[in-house]
This record gives C-alpha cells, structure tokens and sequence, in this order.
C-alpha cells in the first residue's frame, strides 16, 4: 500500500517534470435532464447546457464543481427547458424550438442550429473546449468569410477577424491606436457568416483572451486564466435581435439625466470656485449651450475623495447655487483610492467599516495614487458597497448632481497590484485575479445606488472608465486617455460604436483628445462636430494642456462649435427617444452599419468602417480635420445631405465636401426626425415647438417618439409621453399617432417639416385644407396644435 502511495507520487512527479499539456473535454460517458437543460458527464469534464430563452443557451464546462458564485453581469434566471432531447447514436440533439443545439459524442463538441436547420456556430473537432493548468478555453471552427464584431472598447478594425485581444482592466494612458487591453472588459462579441449571425457573451472576469482566427485559419476561441468555461449563445435573425437578447439577460440603460445629454465642459482641473462661474458665464454669454460642468482632482483636498480644498472653493453649495441658476450641473470626480491618513474621516471610517482589500495576512493592501499612498474599498462587498454610496451624502447636499469614477481598474502608480490580496466577492471570497475585472463596475454600482437613494429621486449622472459586461445598468463610459490627433478621433468612432456592439450605449470620448500634443484648431473643430452627434458629448483635456473652451481656437472654431452644439440641443427630442430605445431594446445610440447593414461588405472596408447611424436615421461619415472632403460610403436607399438636401443614391460610394464648418451628415429617406428650438441648456423650454422633420422617400416608415421630465424615475409609474409617428409615401398621409402616458408634453405645438416633398401647396389635416409655408433651405411646413389624440395629415 505504502508501496502504491509512493509509487503513483513518483510518477505524478514524473510526469510533471515531462511538462503540462492541454486536456480536452474528452468523450461523452452520459447525460441527465436539469430544471432547464441537461448535465452531460464526459470523460475529463461536466457540461451543463441550460436554457436561458428559445434564442439563448449558457453553456459550462467544469473540470470540478460548478462554481455558485453568482454573475456580476447577468440578471435574468434560467427560463424554459429543451423542447425536445433526442440521444442519438452519436450526438444528443436538444432543441428550444428556436436554436438546436447537437452534442456530438465522440469526443464531445457543441454546435449551434437555427430554426431552418442552418449551422450558425460550432466547436472546433479536435479542439472544443480544452484546459490548459487552471486556464479553459473553447476553440470555435472559423466559417468561410466569418466576421467578428464587438467585444466592446477595443482598437483595431470594425471586422475583427485576425485580431486578439485581452480583457484585464487597464490604465492605459495615450493608448496606442491598436494597443490593448483597455479600460474595460465587455466580452460580448457577434460572429456573422452566410448571411447568419449569432452572439457569444464569455462571462468569466479572470483575465481573458479572444482569439478572432489571429492564428490561422482554423479557430476563433475565448478562454481566461482560470474560473469555468461559462458563455451564452445567442441565436436571432439580425444583429439588432442579438442585442436585445443580450441586454435582456445583462441589462438596460436607465432613462439618463437628460441634462447629461446636453454638452459637458471638463478639464483637468477648473478651480478655483471663480474659475468655475466664469466659465459658466462665458458659455451663456456667448451663447453656446452647456449643460455640465466637471471638477477634476483639484476640487479635493489633497486629492482626498469627498473632501473640498477650503481655499479654492471655500463655499461649494453657493457656487453649485450659482451655477444652477444659470442652468448648469456640476460633476466632481471620485477615485477609489482613500488616502491612508489617521483622521481624515473617509479613511477612519473605512477602517473601522472593515472595508478595505487586504492581504491573507489580514492586512490592508495599499498603493499609490493622487493622493499618496492609499487604501482601497472592496466593492465586491454589498456591505462596502452600502457603505461607499452613502459617503456621497455631503458631495449630495451640497448640490453635486454628477459622479465620475475614475482610477478605478483600479490603477497605481507603478505598483505591481498582488494578485493574492482578497476581496469578499458577495460572501464567496477570491483574489484580484477574478475581482479585478469587475472592480470598476462594482465601484460604478456602488456609486449609482448610493447617488439614487440620496438624491430624492432625481437621476444622477455616473461615467466610469473601467467596467464590467452589465455596467450599462449603472452608468456612462467615456474612453479615458485618448491623444489629441486625427487618427484618435477616429478610432473613438469606433470604440464608441464597438461599445454599442457589447451592450453599452452611452459613451463617448474626450473631445480634442485628453494628451499628447497640441489639439489644433481644426482637429478640435471637426472633432467637436463629431462629437454632437455621439451619445455622451464632453470635451476635456489633461493638466497643463492649451485651453479646449470652444472659444479658445480663434472666431471661427468658435461658431462652428456653436453651430454644432447649437444642432445637438435642437435634435435632443430626437435623441432622447433614442435613449428611450436603448433603455428598451438595448439599441444603442450610436450605430455601427454592422447593425442595419450587417451583410454589405462595403461597410468593414477600412475606408468606411468608423460610419454609423446615430440613432435609426442620421448617418454620421467621420472625417478627418486635414481633409476638407471626403469619400463616404452610402448603404442602400436613398439619402439626403443634412446641411443642403441634396440627394444621394446609396449602394455606392460619393466624394462629398467637408469643410471644417460642413461634416458630412446623411439623413435616410423616409426619416422622421423630431427636433426643437435651439436652448441654452436642456432645462429650458424653448419656444414650445416640436419641429417633425420628415423626409420624403418610397418606403413608409414608423417612430417612436418619448418624452418625460428628464429629471426623475416618475417615467417609471407612467408618467411619460409616447406616441408614433408614421409616414407613409404610397398613401400619402403622416400620421401623428394618439399619446400614451399621463405626462404632458413641454411641446403646445408640433410642426411638420418636409423636405424633399416639392410639388405640394397644401395638406389636409383631418378635413381641414392647411396652406404649407416655406420653411429653411427646400423644406415646406405646417404647425398643428400638439393635441392629445391622433391627428392625420393626407394630400
Ligand atoms: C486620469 C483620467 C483623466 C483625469 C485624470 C486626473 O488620467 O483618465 O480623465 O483627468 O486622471 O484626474
């Protein structure tokens, strides 16, 4: 016996010593039904398939246990079982009535059906999923032509295809254009082949790797250091149908603070308190709309959160009053670092909360940030969670209606983090290794409930850098330390549309670029342009960086900037009911083509690939600002230059002008556009028209327009408006659809703006003949009392 012990230690050591290797799932041994799916036991490991909806199975794979620690990402329960389990001779094949899901036997590999019987995505055959030590990975065969969208912020192409990247929060500061990781893990991405496409959500927070067939030909794979092999698979017919599942099971975007919808002026640091108002008297008396105004980290004292530095802003509710009256938030920055210093209240109170990340030892692990050396709070704790939300009470009472939360992958200076220190996970205890990719979002979640419960029911406005799959329930994304050049712009196009690929819809970029050289006055004019028409609309440059005030680069960069905020607070209307879809269906806002145009290949051209639709009809072609033209790809159907009216075929590509004052922005024939009078800051009423922008085309087309009081959670109890509007080209009638909810619209009038449709004098509403009226540029209109029922427009 003692004999055998020794015998299998010495070849265990053996075989050790001849190296590791990989070990697949290995072949079938068998299988039994689950409450919603089945457990299958093969030779190396378990597999559970369960079943999430008809589109949407989770798949495991575990060399132990099933792990219990609940997903920081998924809210939604199992729901429904296999329609039918057929265990064949060589494969089990379950089907949802929607998706089929075949398990071969020997060995086991999954493949994934749809309903026509079509193969949408399978295991590699000799690969499938595969440990390597405490590393799971699962091997995808690649289609022919397959494409990869998505993943959320990373750099590199639209067609990910060929590429790699990794998920590990990172501060990555003046990024290189393909550098990687980032800030964020959101490991959503969609595979599209044969006219079919389909989703993969790997939710596992160990540092991960995604493999787009950058080795060859023969795989895609994702896998991560450690924890389970644990993704959803995602059938649908469209890109937009794969959204809306994934947001079902990871969460929507709450209806934001409008007043965050508006333009945002930051900067690394405005102070002092005189500083702040000045600037808040530029922007209204020199007419440029403004909404927000951004405390970096010189607000603090000594850069210790929730403090005020007493000389600089010796009054901060009086200021934050001021402001308000001029119709301006202010949002202050808060890192999670908590200086490491006996007294100071945040730190005492942290250390007698038992709320910091320490060691096994049981003692706290620090690093340095701003502050010096500090302490972090464990936000995988609900107590600590609890415990932070609440310290914003003071920032809260004194009028700060924002929080950014930055620093938070977490970062430090050049300190190598541990990756033995510990965090509570929700009572499951693990180390940084599996934390540090939630860590963020947690810090973001933690923000936003405190904030919500303190705030009396307004909405606050959170934006985090780092952030986990699922963040988009807690707040807003901005993509951290961008570089003031051409090709930064236009890769935040494609970051903030990735983004909108994995989930995330309001996001934006550092308008003019945050480092790394001089923002010239034409990038800040064409970036500023772009920027109007991206969901989260803030300029904000690093510490001793040149002014980037829109008045600060000579008269004419000031109107065009005035021109194009001036557009952004016209097409609020607009915008907000697509923040209204968002907060539905998990479209995002700004639209990569892949979603409407998912099979033209023309749009993954890299001449093309940073277009997109903001919201369902305006088409935004990024440009840089050393051209003053630009050749733009055009999808089917036919289009309208916004600044002229002039029209395009689509399907092809145009060269257009584009001067500095003049992007070239495209509206779809059939578009119905609501846009109001341009105001100084969203609180204000304007002149109580809501001006519907239609423009003619052939086919009929519907939208949902929404409306609230921009500022609270009554929309949640009913308290909206919401009606359709339709046109319909071949009977000829705009129909202004009956409203639904008890909020009455801050609109009396709505008036209707045609473009494109010449010929016509006159429209009969109901029965009444009403005389059209020339409008701006080649538009006709008309303006009706906003009534509460239908009201039908014909000619
Ligand atoms: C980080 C942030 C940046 C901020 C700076 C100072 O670099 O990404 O936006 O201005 O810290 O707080």
């Amino acid at each position: 016996m003692i004999f055998a012990v020794m015998f299998a230690s010495v070849m265990s050591m053996s075989s050790f010593a001849a190296g590791r290797l990989s070990v697949q799932i290995g072949n079938f041994n068998s299988w039994k039904e689950t409450p919603h799916g089945v457990l299958i036991s093969a030779d190396n490991a378990r597999l559970s398939l369960t079943v999430y909806g008809p589109e949407v199975v989770r798949v495991r794979a575990t060399q132990g246990e099933f792990s219990n620690m609940p997903s920081y990402a998924v809210i939604t329960e199992p729901s429904g079982k296999f329609t039918s389990v057929k265990d064949e001779k060589d494969k089990l094949v379950l089907s949802t009535g929607e998706l089929t899901v075949e398990v071969n036997k020997n060995p086991v590999l999954v493949r994934f059906y749809n309903k026509e019987g079509k193969l949408l995505n399978e295991d590699d055959p000799g690969l499938g999923i595969s440990w390597l030590g405490t590393g799971t990975t699962c091997y995808k065969k690649l289609q022919p032509d397959e494409r990869f969208i998505g993943l959320g912020e990373k750099t590199g192409n639209l067609d990910r295809r060929g590429s790699a990247y990794v998920d590990w929060n990172t501060d990555n500061p003046a990024y290189a254009l393909n550098g990687d990781p980032l800030y964020t893990s959101l490991p959503f991405y969609i595979g599209l082949h044969n006219q079919l496409a389909y989703g993969i959500f790997f939710d596992n927070t160990y540092k991960a790797t995604f493999n787009f067939g950058a080795s060859n030909n023969r795989f895609s794979s994702f896998g991560a250091v450690d924890g389970e092999m644990n993704y959803y698979f995602f059938g649908g017919q469209s890109v937009a149908d794969l959204l809306k599942e994934y947001t079902n099971l990871t969460g929507r975007i709450k209806m934001p603070p409008i007043w965050g919808l508006g333009f945002q002026q930051s900067r690394w640091s405005y102070f002092p308190d005189t500083e702040v108002l000045n600037l808040a008297r530029t922007f209204r008396e020199k007419k440029i709309p403004a909404d927000v105004i951004y405390l970096d980290i010189h607000y603090m004292d000594a850069y210790k959160v929730f403090t005020w530095n007493k000389e600089r802003f010796p009054n901060p509710s009086a200021m934050i009053d001021s402001l308000k009256d001029m119709g301006f938030h202010i949002v202050t920055i808060v890192d999670p670092g908590v200086k490491k210093e006996k007294g100071y209240w945040a730190y005492d109170s942290g250390l007698k909360n038992d709320c910091f990340v320490k060691y096994p030892d049981g003692t706290n692990w620090s690093a340095d940030v701003w502050p010096g050396t500090c302490n972090f709070p464990d936000f995988t704790n609900p107590k600590v969670r609890t415990w932070w939300g609440n310290l914003y009470k003071g920032l809260i009472s004194d009028g700060v209606t924002g929080f950014w939360n930055d620093m938070n992958e977490p970062a430090s200076w050049g300190n190598m983090v541990p990756n033995l220190v510990e965090f509570d996970m929700e009572g499951h205890k693990g180390t940084m290794e599996e934390a540090h990719n939630v860590y963020g979002m947690q810090m973001a979640r933690s923000t936003y409930q405190g904030a919500t419960k303190l705030m009396d029911g307004k909405r606050p406005l959170v934006l985090t850098r780092a952030a986990y799959a699922g963040i988009q329930r807690y707040s807003a994304i901005w993509t951290g330390d961008n570089v003031a050049s051409d090709e930064h712009m236009l890769l935040a196009s494609r970051l903030i549309n990735s983004m909108g690929l994995a989930g995330v819809p309001y996001v934006g970029a550092d308008i003019g670029g945050f480092m790394g050289g001089t923002t010239t006055r034409k990038l800040f004019a064409r970036w500023i342009s772009i920027a109007a028409y991206t969901p989260f609309f803030r300029s904000h440059s690093e510490y001793n960086s040149r002014a980037h005030e829109p008045w600060t680069f000579g008269e004419d960069v000031e109107a065009i900037s005035r021109k194009y905020i001036d557009e952004r607070y016209q097409l609020l209307p607009y915008i907000y009911s697509a923040f209204y879809q968002a907060h539905e269906t998990g479209m995002p806002i700004a639209r990569s083509l892949a979603i409407n145009y998912t099979f033209d290949k023309n749009i993954y051209n890299p001449d093309f690939q940073d277009e997109y639709l903001f919201g369902p009809s305006i088409l935004v072609a990024p440009v840089s600002s050393k051209q003053n033209f630009g050749r733009v790809y055009l999808p089917k159907g036919v289009w309208y230059r916004k600044s002229t009216g002039k029209k395009y075929d689509g399907g092809q590509s145009v060269i257009v002008d584009a001067p500095l004052s003049d992007l070239p922005v495209f509206v779809k024939a059939g578009a119905i556009i609501p846009m109001q009078s341009t105001v100084q800051n969203t609180a204000q009423k304007g002149d109580g028209i809501l001006k519907l922008n239609i423009y003619n085309g052939s086919q009929p087309n519907q939208y949902l327009y929404y409306e609230d009081d921009g500022t609270t959670y009554q929309y949640q109890d009913g308290h909206f408006l919401k009606r359709e509007f339709a046109f319909n080209p071949t009977e000829k009638k705009i129909t202004i659809g009956k409203a639904e909810g008890d909020y009455t619209s801050k609109f009396n009038k709505i008036e209707i703006v045609l473009h494109g449709f010449n010929a016509m004098n006159s429209v009969k509403v109901g029965r009444k003949t009403m005389n059209l009226q020339k409008g701006e540029g080649n538009t006709q209109t008309v303006t009706l009392e906003a009534a509460k029922g239908e009201t039908v427009l014909s000619w």
